[in-house]
């Protein structure tokens, strides 16, 4: 049941809006373009900020600093304190030393230990201490002590250094040895030895492969980059897995096998951070902030260590049932009637779209919280409304962090609310005068509101309930989104600093570079392979418009490295050049280019230097809080950019501005399956590519591949060839074959969720997280599992038709073809050539398992109205486990839940429900997958069941009709198969 965003508030809540949506146009139309904004680019040039010389690649300053010594240290049983001081002179390393320190240890958990390091006055900034900005589960520690906890703390005095083992098995989890500590103001470095060749995931967000390597700088530094490889993103996560492996001699078969274990770190902060990954070491060297770690003991389990990490940081919500059907979006729908026709062609083509997104084009001028009244009129929207919802289609509307500046000359503006509201009850970040902070992002020059301000709770959900007013006053008006999309919420800003402060009277204008679509661009690329085997599809992408990416413009500005520091000399303190310098992505590494630079202040007077990397997450909390308000029964859909710590309690994730090409395909694996290990399970990638131009292989591909992501959604940058499935015949096909397995499977996905929600249990996982004690499969991130079942196998290069993969597990696990049910033949980890024709993907599915399905149809809710299947498929010794989980599917607290576990063995199927929500619709058919010969019998409890199909050749039993048995729902009651 879709349950729209109907708000019922009174008048009071329309004071901007009536003349919002229809503000005069006479200002600004000037142009002859066919998009929604009328206005010509800022003559402020494309800033690249201040050269900063990468402190990482200079010559290691901390070579004179001899670390801290420990003085009165007291043990408890709770933990550890004492103060340590500096052993000689200040070093100076990239800036003052403190001279005596103070160290807390915590045992929080039975598996998590807390080594908090800070300057004994307290004068650094505590991150840890605003819960009024980040608030997490692992503030309120359980109640444990030495003897009870998994690890030990160990310690040497002089010069302090501190060491954490695992208990059971004496591992080393961290240890500081040998590496003096750094605790200056704005630099502090604490490094622990790694074991060989480690294996360790995480510390996201980034473009890399799954496993980190030993050879990396990772920074920490929310930036708005499109897909810079191994350089910072708009989230972070600092926060690491290790999986480590130890050999043993199995002396029946005299093969050497191994033994692992994993453990987790996180070190939280929200100041900027390098982490540098080398071979005998990770180093991490902050710009601010104090020593937060925290070290997880973990297990055998990869899965157990990630679910002591995400129980500290927030399980991850439970999603609307909705969200999982298939999203299209597209930067570039000029009017609400492209989105219909879009509509129109994907039932045509018969693919199953729930979603419509719309990007900034449907904003007046790029405005948040505005409708454009030309190119998205009222009433052709209020059709368009009312239609996806008779279909149980939904639709998510962008906003931006950025709040257009009203320019105080220009009549017309004044009646742009967001500014106007936000100035009076002053929710933007300021410049350290205390003047309005201005940057520059689409509409033009724009603030930023602060969401760590008290006042910017009610401000920003009038905004939300405004703009689902926004064509129109009357109740019959509302836009009734499903959800929001949270965008540049890093936040990004074109310029260095606060530049519109002077230049708000030139409002509105855009990005100081052409935006993609625009004339006089640079040829879009086309993925690699294109040329070999897609010419047929020349005369369409001729004819796409040209385009090009963010000018590249060239600095005039010369090279001044004002971090310099002559020796001896004390490093100057300094917010926006610190003395040492993080390799932040963005040009000149310049921490004040493109985004809001850190001396930028919030309203307490913390510098956004202090909570830099948290601006999203305050966004999503903020924007959560607005929509439970506003419609208090119904579980928030957000997708956010930016993204910390916790982020997936409140919202899910898309992996950012990817390009169309088969290399970001392949590293959208490993992005789904680090931010599942990291509490945001709801993510996915831009399907087929936002940037560039997709083609009709790579988008088979990848829309195959998207079926099988969390969230699937294909979105693409405006002025690239359009990607909708139904624009290629193989794309189309490949769309339908596989939404035809994801919406079958989508009580499977739903299940899935509410463990992650429950246990924080990944949805997209590794290989290695089901067979941890497999060396080879560290590093495997070319196919990826789907929950404990489900293995996927997909096509990540062009111009082939086979694809190579293992099949993990022991001589005694089996696989099943998902399609012809058969059990796979192979070796365990010989790299296996299958079949995979532009169409196919391959799925395959593990022996041991049980899965529930329903009947697939156009979109989520029809098929929560058709009946379930049940895939079971059998290991060797004829067993298999599974469950299923259901409930309203909308409601934040569900007043009724199920959960339904099953289990084969001895050829016998059994139920067992728990719970009172009540499945109405029947179970249909069983498939069982391994039964050895053709059953004499089959029983329905103890009802004789005729219709069934047993095929020797594939060993599948087929039990179909049981509809008869079970018309009073699928699960009311518990019941038996047995053949
Ligand atoms: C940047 C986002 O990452 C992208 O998805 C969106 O299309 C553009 N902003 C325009 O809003």
């Amino acid at each position: 049941m879709q349950l729209p965003l109907k708000f019922f508030f009174g008048s009071i809540f329309f004071f901007y809006l009536s003349s919002l949506p229809f503000v005069s146009l006479a200002d600004d139309s000037a142009s002859s373009t066919s998009f929604s904004y009328r206005v010509e680019p800022t003559p402020i040039p494309p800033q690249q900020g201040i050269p900063q010389r990468l402190s990482v690649y200079e010559a290691y300053r901390g070579g004179d600093c001899h670390g801290y010594r420990a003085k009165e240290i007291s043990s408890t049983e709770q933990g550890v304190i004492g103060s340590l001081e500096l052993i000689g002179s200040p070093c100076y390393a990239y800036g003052t030393d403190y001279k005596k320190l103070f160290l807390n240890v915590t045992y929080e958990t039975e598996e998590r230990i807390h080594v908090s390091i800070r300057d004994i006055n307290s004068t650094q900034f505590q991150f840890s201490s605003r819960h009024d900005v980040w608030d997490a589960p692992l503030y309120h520690p359980s109640s444990v002590n030495q003897f009870n906890v998994h690890y030990n703390f160990s310690f040497n005095a002089d010069p302090f250094e501190f060491w954490i083992t695992r208990k059971s098995d004496g591992e080393v989890l961290f240890d500081t040895r040998g590496h003096p500590l750094i605790f200056e103001d704005q630099y502090i470095e604490l490094t622990t030895n790694m074991v060989e060749d480690y294996n360790i995931y995480g510390l996201a967000e980034t473009i890399h492969g799954l496993r980190l390597g030993n050879n990396l700088t990772r920074t920490f530094w929310a930036n708005d980059e499109a897909s810079p490889l191994d350089q910072n993103m708009y989230g972070t996560h600092p926060f690491y897995l290790e999986q480590r492996y130890n050999p043993v001699n199995d002396s029946s078969t005299q093969q050497q096998k191994h033994t692992s274990s994993s453990h987790g770190v996180l070190m939280l902060t929200a100041n900027g951070m390098d982490v540098v990954l080398r071979p005998k070491y990770l180093q991490y060297r902050m710009i601010g902030g104090i020593i937060d770690l925290y070290v997880y003991s973990g297990s055998k389990k990869p899965q157990n260590t990630i679910t002591q990490f995400i129980e500290s940081v927030g399980f991850p919500q439970m999603q609307q049932y909705w969200t999982l059907g298939f999203h299209m979006c597209r930067w570039g729908y000029e009017n609400i009637d492209e989105i219909i026709q879009v509509r129109e062609n994907m039932r045509k083509f018969d693919i199953p779209i729930e979603t419509f997104w719309s990007d900034i084009d449907y904003m007046h001028n790029m405005r948040d919280f505005t409708v454009d009244p030309i190119s998205y009129p009222r009433e052709q929207m209020i059709d368009f409304f009312h239609d996806i919802e008779l279909a149980h289609q939904h639709f998510v509307p962008i906003v931006d962090a950025a709040v257009y500046a009203a320019n105080p000359s220009n009549r017309s503006d004044d009646s742009y609310g967001p500014y106007y509201e936000g100035i009076e009850k002053d929710v933007f970040l300021k410049n350290p005068d205390g003047s309005l902070y201005i940057g520059e992002v689409w509409p033009g020059f724009t603030v930023f509101p602060d969401f760590t301000n008290p006042s910017v709770q009610d401000y920003w959900k009038h905004g939300i309930h405004n703009m689902s007013y926004a064509l129109g006053s009357n109740s019959s008006d509302y836009i009734p989104f499903s959800g929001l999309w949270l965008d540049m919420n890093e936040p990004s800003s074109y310029c260095v600093g606060s530049c519109g402060s002077e230049l708000v009277n030139m409002n509105p204008v855009h990005a100081p570079f052409k935006l993609p679509g625009e004339p006089n661009d640079l040829t879009l690329n086309y993925p690699e392979g294109f040329n070999l085997t897609n010419e047929t599809e020349y005369a369409s992408a001729s004819s796409a418009s040209l385009s090009q990416y963010y000018a590249t413009a060239t600095s005039s500005m010369q090279v001044v490295y004002p971090t310099a520091v002559s020796e001896g000399q004390q490093p100057k303190y300094d917010i926006n050049h610190p003395p040492y310098a993080i390799n932040t992505e963005q040009g000149n590494h310049d921490l004040a280019n493109h985004g809001v630079s850190p001396n930028a202040t919030h309203h307490d007077g913390t510098l956004r230097y202090n909570l830099f990397n948290v601006y999203g997450y305050g966004e999503i909390k903020v924007t959560h809080k607005a929509l439970t308000d506003l419609q208090p029964e119904v579980r928030p859909f957000i997708l956010s950019r930016s993204t910390f710590l916790g982020s997936g309690v409140y919202s899910a994730h898309w992996l950012g501005d990817n390009h169309s090409n088969w290399p970001n395909m392949f590293f959208s694996i490993s992005g789904m399956m680090v931010f599942n290990m990291l509490g945001v399970p709801m993510v996915g990638a831009d399907v087929c590519g936002f940037q560039d131009n997709s083609d009709e292989e790579l988008c088979a591909r990848w829309m195959a591949m998207g079926a099988f992501s969390p969230f699937y959604r294909n979105h693409n940058q405006q002025g690239s060839i359009r990607q909708e499935p139904y624009l290629w015949a193989s794309v189309a096909e490949s769309s339908r074959r596989a939404m035809n397995i994801r919406y079958s499977l989508l009580p499977y996905w739903y299940t899935l969720f509410r463990q992650a929600s429950y246990d924080g249990s990944t949805l997209i996982r590794p290989l290695f997280f089901e067979f941890p004690d497999e060396p080879s499969l560290a590093g495997a991130d070319r196919q990826f599992m789907v929950g404990d079942s489900l293995l996927i196998t997909p096509v990540l290069e062009p111009n082939t038709t086979t694809v190579n993969g293992v099949f993990p597990g022991d001589e005694d696990t089996v696989w099943y073809d998902w399609y012809n049910h058969t059990a796979i033949e192979h070796k365990p980890y010989e790299n296996k050539t299958m079949d995979a024709p532009l169409e196919h993907i391959n799925v395959a599915v593990r022996g041991s398992k049980i899965i529930p399905m329903q009947q697939p149809a156009y979109t989520t809710e029809e098929t929560r109205e058709n009946p379930f299947n049940l895939l079971v498929a059998l290991d060797k010794q004829g067993t298999a486990y599974g469950n299923v989980y259901a409930d309203d599917g909308v409601s934040l607290t569900p007043n009724a839940t199920l959960w339904v576990d099953f289990s084969a063995e001895s050829n016998k199927l059994s139920s067992a429900s728990f719970g009172t929500y009540n499945v109405h619709v029947p179970l249909a058919n069983v498939t069982i997958l391994g039964v050895s010969s053709s059953p004499k019998q089959i029983q329905f409890n103890n009802n004789s069941v005729n219709s069934f199909t047993y095929s020797d050749r594939t060993q599948e039993l087929v039990v179909t009709n049981l509809d008869k048995f079970t018309s009073a729902g699928a699960f009311a009651s518990n019941w038996t198969i047995t053949w």
